[in-house]
């Protein structure tokens, strides 16, 4: 298995690739890339750590060579948040950076697993999309947004709300990944029962964690460790349905539902991205209304993508 990180000196990416050095299935790849000069360094660094995942770093000149065999490539390439900013605001910068490496994956690893975690994942992903149609190689079941970070959030809360160990609380969420458009279903937690003020008081602060971090960091950026860690384990979950296990995992892909273009579902991963997308379920009245009220946002979230790459 070969996994590219492109962002790979960046906060999320350098404890992104940390979890994947020690992590990834023995005879693995890991190809790290950035445009910052420290990234040879990086990843020099990591490959004093013994475990049998061959580590090499690529600088700027380089993507073509980063890309070559890769089966999987997460791009957490960009500008984070500052405090203040909506995710939406860092659309300009992050655009025109997604659309550039997914040209070069096009170019150079076309049959790749794509996992975009860049903000604004609900736009970015749309951008990815509609470049790699551009270049004739888009396949919908290996094109992902990353929203893990919304899923393991949502089991951290809910299992400090409810007192509960949090490797035992498996909580969806669907929709989109910026504020309202993140819905966790609450109603769905096995054995937890809430009342209404805790689910808007839980659904809020999961709807605002990131935000949460942006504050405590006070300009030093976003969430860059747990962002690792969800990374990690949307990409690990990607490696194990690969190689044949079953695997479902909550993330944003192109569904033909009524919803939205992409939409976070339940997806059953396999050997080729997307082997099944599977339906989220019966919603709560709270959850169908938080539901249809954010549609329009999402939709036009997923249009300015389009348009983006449309010019
Ligand atoms: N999906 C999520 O849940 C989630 C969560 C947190 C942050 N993010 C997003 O992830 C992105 C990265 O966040 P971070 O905290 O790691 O930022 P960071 O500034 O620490 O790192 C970004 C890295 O990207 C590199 N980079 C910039 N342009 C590049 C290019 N063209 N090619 C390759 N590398 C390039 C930079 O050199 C830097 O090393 C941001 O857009 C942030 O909003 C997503």
């Amino acid at each position: 298995m070969k996994v590219a990180v492109l962002g790979a000196a960046g906060g999320i990416g350098q404890a992104l690739s940390l979890l994947l050095k020690t992590q990834l299935p023995a005879g693995s790849e890991l190809s790290l890339y950035d445009v910052a000069p420290v990234v040879p360094g990086v990843a020099v660094d990591l490959s004093h750590i013994p475990t049998d995942v061959k580590v090499k770093g690529f600088g700027k000149d380089d993507l073509s060579d980063a890309l070559q065999g890769c089966d999987i490539v997460l791009i957490p390439a960009g500008v984070p948040r500052k405090p203040g900013m909506d995710r939406s605001d860092l659309f300009n910068i992050n655009a025109g950076i997604v659309k550039n490496l997914v040209e070069a994956i096009a170019d150079n690893c076309p049959k790749a697993c794509i996992g975009i975690i860049t903000n604004p994942v609900n736009t970015t992903v749309a951008i990815a999309a509609e470049t790699l149609k551009a270049k004739g190689v888009y396949d919908k079941n290996k094109l992902f947004g990353v929203t893990t970070l919304d899923v393991i959030r949502a089991e951290t809360f809910v299992a400090e709300a409810k007192g509960l160990n949090p490797a035992n609380v498996h909580v969806p969420v669907i929709g989109g990944h910026s504020g309202t458009t993140i819905l966790p279903l609450l109603s769905q937690v096995e054995g937890v029962s809430f009342s209404e003020d805790e689910v808007s008081q839980l659904t809020h602060r999961i709807q605002n964690a990131g935000t949460e971090v942006v504050e405590a960091k006070a300009g030093g950026g976003s969430a860059t460790l747990s962002m690792g860690q969800a990374a990690a384990r949307f990409c690990l979950s990607l490696v194990a349905a690969m190689k044949g296990d079953n695997v479902v995992e909550y993330t944003y892909v192109e569904t033909n539902s009524d919803d939205a273009t992409f939409f976070a579902h339940p997806v059953r991963l396999g050997k080729n991205g997307v082997e099944e997308i599977l339906s989220y379920g019966d919603l709560s009245d709270f959850e169908q209304k938080a539901k249809d009220d954010m549609l329009d946002g999402l939709r036009n979230d997923i249009k300015i993508g389009v348009e983006f790459v449309a010019g």
